[in-house]
């Protein structure tokens, strides 16, 4: 089983629907945010014979997607996960959990039943290709759910509002080409603002689906820790890997005095 531990960070390839993988990864910690980039509600997808199509056909095939028979299925999924994530969140902590459309009511639904308080959606847009005029158009692709321990408290006019949408390329800063090409990356400047104002430098930020470790390369160059599972050995290992890059080129721009130029 892949460990990766460097400073306070660490990644393990574990299952997120085991009380005792979040017993392990965090230790004695509580989590200030927990981010998690679960798998999406995507159903298996049948003929007209309701036998399960070929996956060469499929618009995403690849092994890291996992697909459900039913949405009840994500449902089941989803509470497997969340009750033993949400028990690692501090007092005042928040989780933000991405989602597309048919997770949405399943992931609002457990939240609600684990005590969480919807805050609001946050929402990434992709953009296109430029077009003849030069002109490029950005369809919202996925969108992330908030949530707080309590309610949010109604703003004061000079209050800043949280981060509400990002308008990127897919892969912006070329990370996800660096990191064996995960299918769900998420890149550096789309967590950036997320992780900024839901947690505060020294912080434990929990990933419990770390894929290529994007999550946990942010919290790193913000100064937060990082504690990540990954079920994949594959996925554990590059997001280790890409811990440990972290890791020594923040150390190194410590010794300089600076900061890094580029993401590990
Ligand atoms: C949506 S992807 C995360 C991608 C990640 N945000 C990135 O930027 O690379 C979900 C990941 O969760 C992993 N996963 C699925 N089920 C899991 C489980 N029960 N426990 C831990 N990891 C799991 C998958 O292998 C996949 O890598």
């Amino acid at each position: 089983m892949e460990r990766t531990e460097v400073a306070a960070h660490r990644i393990y390839q574990a299952d997120s629907r085991l009380r005792s993988s979040y017993q392990a990864v965090m230790g004695a910690c509580e989590a200030t945010l927990l981010h998690a980039d679960p798998p999406y509600c995507l159903l298996v997808r049948r003929n007209k014979k309701g036998r399960a199509r070929s996956p060469k056909r499929a618009k995403i095939d690849n092994a890291s997607v996992r697909r459900f028979e039913t949405v009840g299925e994500y449902s089941r999924f989803t509470e497997r996960w969340m009750r033993p994530a949400v028990a690692c969140l501090s007092a005042d902590g928040h989780a933000v959990i991405w989602t597309n459309l048919l997770g949405r009511d399943p992931i609002l639904e457990v939240a609600t039943r684990e005590g969480l308080v919807h805050h609001g959606t946050f929402l990434w847009a992709k953009l296109g290709k430029a077009g003849n005029s030069g002109e490029k158009l950005a369809r919202l692709y996925e969108v992330a759910l908030i949530f707080g321990r309590h309610p949010r408290p109604e703003p004061a006019p000079e209050d800043r509002l949280p981060p509400r949408h990002f308008v990127s390329g897919y892969d912006v800063e070329g990370a996800a080409s660096q990191w064996e090409g995960h299918p769900n990356h998420k890149p550096f400047s789309l967590l950036e603002p997320l992780l900024r104002w839901y947690s505060a430098p020294g912080d434990v930020v929990l990933e419990p689906f770390s894929g290529s470790g994007s999550t946990a390369a942010a919290a790193v160059r913000l100064g937060r820790t990082a504690r990540a599972l990954e079920i994949r050995a594959q996925w554990a290992r590059v997001s280790g890997e890409r811990l440990q890059a972290v890791v020594a080129a923040q150390q190194a721009a410590e010794n300089r005095g600076r900061s890094p130029s580029s993401e590990a």
